[in-house]
């Protein structure tokens, strides 16, 4: 991943269009459809949460995650901006690169899980995602999936899709994916988390998890991940005809 982009890119009337902008809480699918869809549609793939847990593992090793440093609010908030100044991000192959180190399989320990809210909470921390995703989709179309994309980070997208599913689905969800990695956490349990992360990402002040005005609802409940991927795919084409159609 290229260096931040100066602040040109602060401004939204500038930002990337060529990008499919999906947003949605935990466990409606959003990685697994989005890249699925990129690999269909020749787009690249953009995974902003595995940054934000990227950059919370690094203050977790560098002994500045929010917990830690609760009790020295200003301290704290300064070795996490040095740390994060000391971080260089790549994301590479669906790997995540952290100064040249791979740390994916860091990325969903729940040391991670249990903080990645209150780091992603950060403003310091957003702006700085915020300016390295809108680098990548500068160099070309993306299909990009987090909390913020069609309401903050690509507000000009061409195509924006708010994907949901009830608590109970994204709950099982969640567990079918713990079970293949190996870990043996309840269902109950799940959901709880689930439900408290739903909280944090849409109450915090910055960019809280929305869905834009101009986003296609698609409720994924009880629908397969390749009929999502369908319904996407067409939303994308049909897009791209009405365009090409317009006098
Ligand atoms: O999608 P995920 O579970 O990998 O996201 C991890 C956390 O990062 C989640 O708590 C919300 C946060 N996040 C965010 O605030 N903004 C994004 N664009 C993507 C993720």
């Amino acid at each position: 991943m290229p260096p931040a982009v100066p602040d040109s890119t602060a401004d939204a009337s500038a930002t990337p269009t060529a990008v499919v902008a999906i947003d949605g809480p935990s466990g409606a699918g959003k990685s697994t459809v989005a890249r699925l869809l990129a690999a269909r549609l020749g787009f690249a793939f953009l995974d902003t949460g595995a940054m934000y847990r990227a950059v919370t593992w690094h203050f977790l090793q560098s002994g500045c995650a929010p917990a830690e440093c609760a009790g020295d609010a200003d301290h704290g908030a300064a070795r996490m901006r040095a740390a994060l100044a000391a971080a260089r991000l790549e994301l590479q192959a669906g790997r995540v690169l952290l100064n040249g180190r791979d740390v994916t399989a860091h990325l969903r320990v729940r040391e991670v899980e249990s903080q990645v809210s209150a780091v992603s909470a950060l403003p310091f921390v957003r702006t700085a995602m915020r300016d390295l995703q809108r680098a990548v989709a500068v160099q070309g179309p993306v299909v990009a999936e987090g909390r913020d994309m069609g309401s903050v980070v690509f507000p000009r997208a061409r195509w924006k899709v708010y994907l949901d599913a009830a608590p109970a689905e994204r709950a099982r969800r969640r567990s079918q994916d713990f079970e293949r990695q190996g870990r043996d956490v309840s269902a109950a349990d799940v959901l709880d988390e689930i439900l408290v992360r739903d909280r944090l990402d849409s109450t915090r002040s910055d960019a809280p998890l929305r869905q834009a005005a101009d986003a296609l609802y698609v409720d994924t409940t009880g629908m397969t991940t390749e009929a999502v991927v369908q319904r996407l795919y067409d939303h994308v084409r049909q897009g791209d005809r009405r365009q090409a159609e317009a006098p």
